[in-house]
């Protein structure tokens, strides 16, 4: 059953958008769940905001991670922890601990780049208690006609953490549709490009 936790030391990066619109876009195959551990609550505020009944379900996991993932097991194929923006963090520790992938948002922009060395370190130490954990960056906000986002790539290969080949772009449906309470996945043909994107990155990185 996969585990995928939004981690990062960055706030802003982009783990609660890719959080729902992943969330949304497995739920569309096999029954997920978001459990919230980050402390912000924002996850759950999306959901409260959900105009459909069936939008995915969000637990509040802010305490007790790990006894909600295994309570959530029994219910649910595919989880999705959404996590607070510190690799200090306890939820975060806690979230590396039993994920089996951990996908790490990372803005086009050298700061955000420093930020994701400590998550390295962080991912190394995890590994030693749960072996089977896999992290990759994802590229977000990508503005494919900037410099800084042309650059970014050359910089990811310097880290030790590979980098998922699907890049997600800067879109006006990523922002509008969590307004609405609703995922990409919701749009019909407004959000139909960034839905493909998001399907392409499940396709890339999620062992199902
Ligand atoms: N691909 C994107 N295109 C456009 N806007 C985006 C994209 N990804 C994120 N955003 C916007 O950037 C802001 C920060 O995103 P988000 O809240 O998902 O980050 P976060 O990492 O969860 O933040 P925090 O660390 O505070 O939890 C939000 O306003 C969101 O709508
Ligand atoms: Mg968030």
């Amino acid at each position: 059953m996969p585990i995928i936790a939004l981690v990062g030391n960055k706030g802003g990066a982009g783990k609660t958008t890719l959080c729902v619109n992943l969330a949304s876009a497995l739920a569309e195959k096999a029954p997920t769940a978001i459990l919230d551990a980050d402390p912000q609550r924002s996850s759950l505020q999306w959901r409260e905001l959900a105009v459909r009944d069936d939008a995915v379900a969000v637990i509040d996991a802010v305490d007790g991670l790990a006894a909600k993932v295994d309570k959530s097991r029994k219910s649910f194929v595919n989880l999705v922890l959404d996590c607070p923006p510190s690799v200090n963090a306890i939820q975060t520790a806690q979230a590396l601990d039993l994920c089996d992938l951990a996908l790490i948002p990372v803005q086009p922009s050298p700061l955000d780049l420093w930020a994701t060395v400590h998550i390295e370190d962080r991912v190394e130490a995890a590994k030693q208690a749960n072996p089977r954990l896999r992290a990759v960056l994802v590229i977000n906000q990508l503005e494919p006609r900037t410099r800084l986002s042309q650059l970014m790539r050359q910089a990811l290969a310097e880290l030790d953490l590979p980098a998922a080949r699907t890049a997600i772009r800067r879109r006006v449906a990523y922002r509008s549709s969590v307004l609405e309470g609703r995922t990409v996945m919701d749009l019909g043909s407004r959000g139909a490009v960034a839905a493909n994107e998001i399907r392409a990155l499940i396709e890339e990185v999620v062992r199902t």
